[in-house]
């Protein structure tokens, strides 16, 4: 294992290169000398990674609970678990940072079982090999739950909204106002789910300041050191946003779960919530820092602190067949840690690129997202995996659209695509969670980084 650490300037992330040596070979052989069967084999990889969502009544489009259901999408199983496309994480492997909470990848050893069972037809082998079936919870339930140890200390719900059987995109934007509190108090986890079976049925995503949930994210579980304030009476925005799904949903809902932290009690460091845009007029990165900025830009005055610049992108323009790629460049002006990052484009985005170049002029890249429109996962980093950035760093973000037929997911490649919001148009940002640092906690945390680290490459040195 290479030294993960780097000098005190900042670059100190512990970045897998096992990972990428891995990348370059074929996927290993799983099972030396024997065959690969489903009830010995690929049964408890499917249990432990797929059947959360492939059951029936579960968000997966088909059931994989058995081989009798499993087997006939063996082909299609083999292309999207190689494409590290199933289960969903769309992180690019061997590029930046690998160490996150809530990656749900699979092995490089679990993917080469899966493809050579259906290389080697998808037998089924011996029945008395099958583990025993797994027990699902049918209810709607908080996935932070079993976290904490306890349901949210604060529920949010939304107004209720009719979603029609059919038609286009929906969008919502009313308000709630936090209901319980007596005194300010600090958030550890925020968790969106929608309210009931049929809300779930229609809903795509939503925001809101504390929090946002799309299909695949879910919650925001902030660094151990780290909170968000929430206030007696807050007022709390949402942008929700459903698709009809073939019925009619009278009272479509989400709930927001705060998880709080013992009365009086205050983390040392705060968490903020911000976008980088990238803009193809200025050829630069808007930082937005709070939603009234995107939501009503004529008001925020272009100097504002609280948002550095402020404009809207809207002028990309994709033409049939073809690809467009657009870059924006953000220069931090405080230190920064990045908690989280998400990536956010409609069905013609292809990848989401974030680089950093640091002070001394050394560039690297942090993540690659492989666009799924589906999919809006924010990608949580380990504590001890989470960038520090120096002041001074140069953040690069790219977003490539893919509007040729080479695109999976592009509904008709015929169509010029400009920037909007419906899903048949296009956009491209980076959500990020962030902490900003005064110098001195900057400070701290790399030495707590450093010695993180060291301990780590230590306590591998002594498993060797
Ligand atoms: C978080 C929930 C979730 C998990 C975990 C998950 N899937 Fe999926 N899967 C979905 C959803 C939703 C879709 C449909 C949307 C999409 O294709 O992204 C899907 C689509 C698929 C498809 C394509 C089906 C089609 O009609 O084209 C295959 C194959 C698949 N999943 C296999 C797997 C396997 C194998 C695993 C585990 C190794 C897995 N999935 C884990 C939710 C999940």
């Amino acid at each position: 294992m290479n030294d993960p650490l780097c000098d005190r300037t900042g670059r100190i992330w512990a970045v897998s290169f096992a990972g990428i040596a891995m990348a370059l070979l074929a996927w290993p052989m799983a099972v030396q000398g024997q065959e690969v069967t489903f009830a010995r084999d690929v049964a408890p990889i499917l249990q432990e990674n797929c059947q959360v969502c492939h059951r029936p009544g579960g968000m997966g489009p088909m059931s994989l609970l058995t081989y009798e259901e499993a087997q006939p999408w063996a082909p299609i199983i083999k292309d999207r678990v190689a494409n590290r496309r199933m289960p969903p994480w769309h992180i690019e492997p061997g590029i930046g940072i690998q160490d996150f909470k809530n990656d749900v990848s699979l092995s490089d050893e679990q993917i080469g079982t899966i493809v050579q069972w259906v290389d080697s037809g998808a037998p089924l082998g011996d029945p008395a090999d099958m583990p025993p079936p797994l027990t699902f919870d049918e209810s709607i339930s908080w996935k932070l739950e079993s976290h904490f140890g306890r349901p949210p200390d604060l529920i949010v719900a939304s107004p209720p909204y009719t979603v029609p059987p059919t038609g286009l995109d929906h969008w919502f934007e009313p308000v709630s106002y936090v209901d319980g509190l007596t005194e300010p108090r600090w958030a550890m986890a925020t968790e969106i789910r929608p309210g009931d079976l049929e809300s779930r049925y229609v809903f795509h995503h939503a925001n809101s300041e504390l929090a946002s949930s799309a299909a695949g994210k879910d919650y925001d579980l902030f660094p151990s050191d780290a909170g968000k304030l929430i206030e007696p009476g807050q007022r709390i925005e949402w942008a929700m946003h459903f698709f009809p799904s073939g019925q009619l949903v009278e009272n479509a809902y989400i709930e927001l779960g705060i998880w709080l932290y013992p009365p009086g009690e205050r983390p040392e460091l705060e968490v903020s919530h911000a976008s980088f845009l990238t803009d193809p007029r200025a050829n630069r990165t808007v930082l937005q820092q709070n939603s009234g900025c995107w939501e009503q830009p004529a008001r925020v005055p272009l100097d504002s602190p609280e948002c550095n610049v402020q404009t809207r992108l809207n002028d990309l323009a994709l033409p049939p067949h073809g690809v467009a790629t657009q870059q924006g460049v953000h220069v931090l002006e405080r230190n920064m840690r990045l908690n989280s990052i998400r990536g956010h484009m409609h069905m013609r985005g292809k990848y989401q690129t974030m680089e950093a170049i640091y002070p001394d002029g050394r560039r690297e890249v942090v993540n690659r997202i492989n666009w799924d429109h589906r999919w809006h996962t924010a990608h949580q980093y380990d504590d001890h995996a989470a960038p520090l950035f120096p002041k001074g760093t140069v953040l690069i973000v790219t977003a490539q659209y893919d509007n040729t037929l080479d695109n999976p997911n592009n509904p008709d490649p015929d169509q010029w695509v400009f920037f909007g919001r419906r899903s048949a148009d296009e956009m491209g940002h980076f959500h990020v969670e962030l902490t900003w640092l005064e110098d001195d906690e900057f400070e701290r945390l790399v030495a707590e980084r450093e010695q993180l680290l060291r301990q780590m490459a230590q306590l591998e040195e002594d498993g060797q």
